[in-house]
């Protein structure tokens, strides 16, 4: 089989560029190891900047988005027992988030794609990329043989154990990795949220977060230690220390609404780059070269900007043959990235309590949190890097 651009990875990286290219009249071939149940229902975030909202509207996948999704005017920080509004239009010129599910833009993209698109392969897992001249080869196995995949091009979106990365040369690729001491305890709750934006808690018991996925149901998280086992966490337990995290000194009979907890899972924190993004005719978006720790709701958005630039590039390849954008493919994507693990680092370190910690990093901390709550340019400075930092151009 050939294809002009092969894509290892069906998550939101893959799917999306898959369905870029193909407006942009570029064929491909995605290759997804497990199966379509598996990726439809693996819980990501849910905030979605405009770039990746307009990027979804772009592919075509974008009209159960557009009915569903819910546009969040701001966020809510909560520490030292008080409450602060950062206000995203105000701050951000006009700008705001969608919340929308990353399980529901996956089922978006993966029904169009499978309408209309070209070959959405699954149970198709890569298990090397080889590069010769003007061909590249991806091995994988199917159906319980081993298969090739011949391409012009082959794009990595296949997250951070995939095996493209490996087709850059070890004495070429550097990685910068920083790991965190705590997790995250993940749960999603048929219950309404009480709250009409994100909560983002500092306490001294530690972090905690309420989101939500529509208006019957939450989804709330809170640090843990590393490590931590979920069954060690049952309900009661997990609304109790979420209702002591969110507490306000001037509302105390503030309370989350509890309801059946539906998924319960502890996720790491960790940033991680690859750089550089490209080898030759293979490119890595996404996860397979980049990891943020979820605080600041920037993976799903960072593989959207990776693939719309990439999309970019190709449609400027098909249509001149010049390779510019291409060739200057990671440089701008790393940009961005490197801004993006900057705020999500921040946020991560702002908002936890670590273990051990001394009371002089809690008093930094609130002190920054206070900086925030008084000052324009500070509250700004976390708008504007919530809400994305633009991609010049439109998209395609
Ligand atoms: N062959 C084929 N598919 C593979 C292989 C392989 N060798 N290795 C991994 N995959 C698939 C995974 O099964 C997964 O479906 O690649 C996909 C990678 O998807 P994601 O990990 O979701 O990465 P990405 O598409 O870049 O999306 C980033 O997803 O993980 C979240 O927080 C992250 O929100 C961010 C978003
Ligand atoms: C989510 O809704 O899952 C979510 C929202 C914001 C974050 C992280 C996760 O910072």
């Amino acid at each position: 089989m050939h294809a002009t651009v092969g894509i290892i990875g069906a998550g939101p990286a893959g799917l999306l560029l898959a369905r870029l290219l193909h407006q942009a009249g570029i064929d491909s071939v995605v290759l997804e190891a497990r199966d379509r149940a598996y990726v439809e229902q693996r819980q990501r975030a849910g905030i979605l900047e405009q770039i990746t909202v307009d990027a979804l509207r772009a592919s075509g996948a974008g009209e159960r988005m557009d009915r569903e999704g819910i546009v969040h005017h701001g966020i809510e920080l909560r520490f030292d027992g008080r409450s602060h509004r950062v206000d995203f239009p105000a701050l951000a010129d006009g700008r705001n988030v969608m919340v929308y599910a990353q399980t529901e833009m996956v089922k978006d993209l993966i029904a169009l794609q499978l309408a209309e698109g070209g070959p959405l392969l699954f149970e198709a897992e890569a298990r090397g990329v080889s590069q010769d001249g003007d061909r590249v080869t991806v091995h994988y196995d199917r159906d319980g043989r081993e298969q090739t995949l011949t391409c012009d091009w082959v794009v990595g979106c296949d997250g951070f154990h995939g095996v493209a990365k490996d087709a850059i040369p070890e004495d070429l690729r550097r990685d910068y990795e920083r790991t965190y001491p705590y997790s995250w305890l993940g749960i999603l709750a048929d219950a309404p949220p009480v709250y009409d934006e994100l909560i983002y808690a500092h306490s001294d018991r530690g972090f905690a977060l309420a989101s939500m996925r529509s208006a019957t149901v939450s989804r709330l998280y809170l640090q843990v230690p590393n490590g931590t086992d979920p069954a060690d966490w049952p309900d009661e337990k997990i609304w109790d220390e979420l209702d002591r995290r969110f507490a306000l000194a001037e509302d105390p009979a503030w309370k989350l609404t509890r309801g059946p907890i539906t998924a319960k899972s502890v996720l790491p924190m960790r940033s991680h780059v690859t750089e550089p993004m490209r080898h030759g005719r293979v490119l890595l978006a996404g996860d397979a070269a980049h990891i943020v720790p979820p605080t600041g709701a920037k993976g799903l958005n960072l593989a959207a900007a990776d693939v719309i630039v990439l999309a970019r590039a190709f449609a400027r390849y098909r249509q001149t043959g010049s390779t510019d954008l291409l060739d200057t493919y990671s440089k701008t994507c790393l940009e961005r990235v490197w801004r993006a693990e900057h705020f999500s680092y921040f946020m991560t370190t702002t908002l936890h309590v670590a273990p051990e910690q001394s009371p002089f990093d809690t008093r930094l901390q609130l002190s920054q949190l206070a900086r925030v709550a008084a000052s324009r340019h500070a509250a700004a400075e976390l708008a504007e890097n919530y809400v994305g930092v633009r991609l010049d151009g439109p998209l395609g």
